[in-house]
């Protein structure tokens, strides 16, 4: 029997922290429901102490999550941990994650404490964090640029103290592999408790290789590894989830452990979370990208039709990229459509929420012959603008757009029951389009971001725009699809005027409160 090799995703936190990711309470409950789905076994949802905002997307989370663990983190501060501890009140299974910088830099300059201090400190945030579970993890941050005789202190008063994950960080993405692995493999041979606890890696992707030393560690007796999907995180990000989960299952001559997740739920996952932060996945990246089991050279393709591992040392329908094939059409019936609906593990809040999107459907179907589930993800994230918070409708939209013209637009949109019209001309359609939006709403906000993908391919496919609005601090991505890229833009400026407009709209954690 192999050990089992959890997986602890912080998409939700470590993830969100990227400049503009932010996500919502409702798309933060949609991508946890995906990740439980795959079967991750710890999903960091966020940190409750950050902002009112974070602390209820936690709360929510540990209420819609049944089958995987989750967790909030905190400082090792009494408030944070209590705040944390009250957020995950609802979890089926819930745990706190309690963090102290313990790098010689960090603790000069940044805590301005001695090092007896940060151990006093961390000592009681554990013990705090054991009065609400007994799941407790502590990672002393910028542990790749710790002594190891003081990592090695504090980490067995953690344990003593009740820690039963103890998280390594290579918080700056400064390791080597093989140093990263001998680090994990000292810290397990010379703390005499350490058999009481799981040892765990948090690596980020400065210098490319937040992979190799999570991978590394994990030769090196390391048995949680934290990651996130497509990679993404503070700064290059964290160890990418599908990278390092098919790494250990492709290797498993190399391996001692086996992960529980259901692979062919990566790629969906991926282009969720792509989906919802505006985030685009490269074409070359490994396991999600749209290349990543594309063989173009002749040389390849025909060594592939004689024997596909030739060339492919995974399968391409392991990590879930058979999906990409029509699955609706204009005929489908409400039902079926509800099906594949639930397969892509979309539940309708009732009956009006599945009347709706199977209204945008038929409405997609007649101006698109086949539909993939691309397309249908597509149309839920903008089916799942809670109707409460659409308090601004596109109502109707026109261009003109003539060579050695200016372009103009007029946009009619409702505004609760009031209806208005409003015009502008623009660079381009898309400028005119906007602006004319812009001119009836006032949100005196900064377009910080404008990106147009096509979901499926030929020019019948929809365009999917997204827009990132940021407001005194407060980021939020709008997202609109539609055959017509000028109306897929039109909607996705409106999706992020709700976002901004609604209650659930919170300041970016990178420019919270902490
Ligand atoms: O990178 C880091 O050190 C962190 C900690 C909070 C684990 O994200
Ligand atoms: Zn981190």
């Amino acid at each position: 029997m192999k050990d089992k090799l959890i997986i602890f995703d912080t998409t939700l936190r470590d993830g969100e922290q990227s400049p503009g990711a932010s996500m919502t309470r409702d798309e933060k409950i949609r991508i946890a429901t995906a990740l439980e789905r795959m079967k991750v076994d710890v999903i960091e949802a966020g940190f409750p102490a950050a902002s009112q905002g974070d602390f209820e997307s936690v709360q929510a989370v540990a209420n819609a999550i049944k089958d995987s663990t989750v967790c909030g983190l905190a400082r090792a501060l009494n408030k944070d941990i209590d705040r944390a501890g009250e957020a995950l009140k609802g979890a089926e299974s819930s745990r706190i994650h309690t963090f102290i910088a313990t790098s010689p830099i960090h603790m000069q300059m940044k805590l301005q404490m001695q090092p007896e201090q940060v151990i006093e400190y961390a000592v009681n945030a554990v013990k705090r964090a054991r009065q609400y579970t007994d799941n407790v993890e502590f990672s002393p941050e910028d542990a790749g640029r710790s002594e190891e005789d003081f990592l090695c202190r504090i980490l067995e008063a953690v344990i003593d103290a009740g820690a039963t994950t103890l998280n390594i960080p290579d918080t700056v993405g400064y390791s080597m592999p093989h140093q990263f692995g001998a680090t994990i493999a000292n810290l397990i041979e010379r703390i005499p408790n350490s058999d009481k606890a799981i040892f765990s890696v948090h690596c980020h992707n400065d210098l490319g290789l937040a992979v190799a030393n999570s991978l590394s560690a994990v030769l090196n007796g390391a048995r949680q590894i934290e990651c996130t999907i497509n990679g993404l995180g503070e700064r290059a990000g964290n160890a990418s989830l599908e990278e390092v989960v098919m790494a250990v299952r492709t290797r498993q001559d190399m391996f001692p452990c086996v992960t529980g997740l259901d692979t062919t739920e990566i790629v969906t996952c991926s282009k969720l979370v792509s989906t919802i932060t505006g985030f685009p996945v490269q074409p070359n990246k490994a396991i999600v990208g749209a290349n990543a089991f594309a063989h173009e050279s002749g040389i390849h393709q025909d060594g592939v039709l004689k024997s596909r591992e030739t060339y492919e040392i995974m399968k391409a329908e392991d990590v879930g990229w058979s999906a990409n094939r029509m699955v609706l059409g204009k005929h489908s019936g409400r039902n079926a459509f509800k099906t594949r609906m639930n397969e892509l593990g979309v539940q309708f809040a009732g009956e009006a929420d599945l009347n709706d999107a199977f209204f945008r459907f038929k409405q997609l179907a007649d101006k698109k012959h086949d539909i993939f589930d691309e397309d249908l993800q597509a149309l839920m994230s903008e089916v799942s603008v809670d109707a409460d918070d659409e308090k601004v409708k596109l109502i109707a939209l026109q261009v003109c757009s003539e060579t050695g013209e200016t372009p103009r637009a007029e946009v009619t949109i409702r505004v609760g029951d009031e209806e208005m019209t409003g015009t502008s001309s623009g660079g381009g359609a898309v400028d005119a389009a906007l602006k004319a939006i812009e001119s009836l709403v006032n949100t005196e906000s900064t377009l910080v971001l404008y990106s147009v993908n096509n979901i499926t391919s030929g020019t019948d496919a929809q365009g999917e725009v997204t827009v990132r609005l940021d407001k005194a601090g407060r980021i939020v991505n709008g997202l609109g699809a539609d055959t017509d890229i000028v109306i897929a833009s039109a909607k996705a400026y409106i999706s992020a005027v709700n976002k901004l407009q609604s209650a659930d709209a919170r300041q970016h954690p990178q420019k919270g409160e902490v």
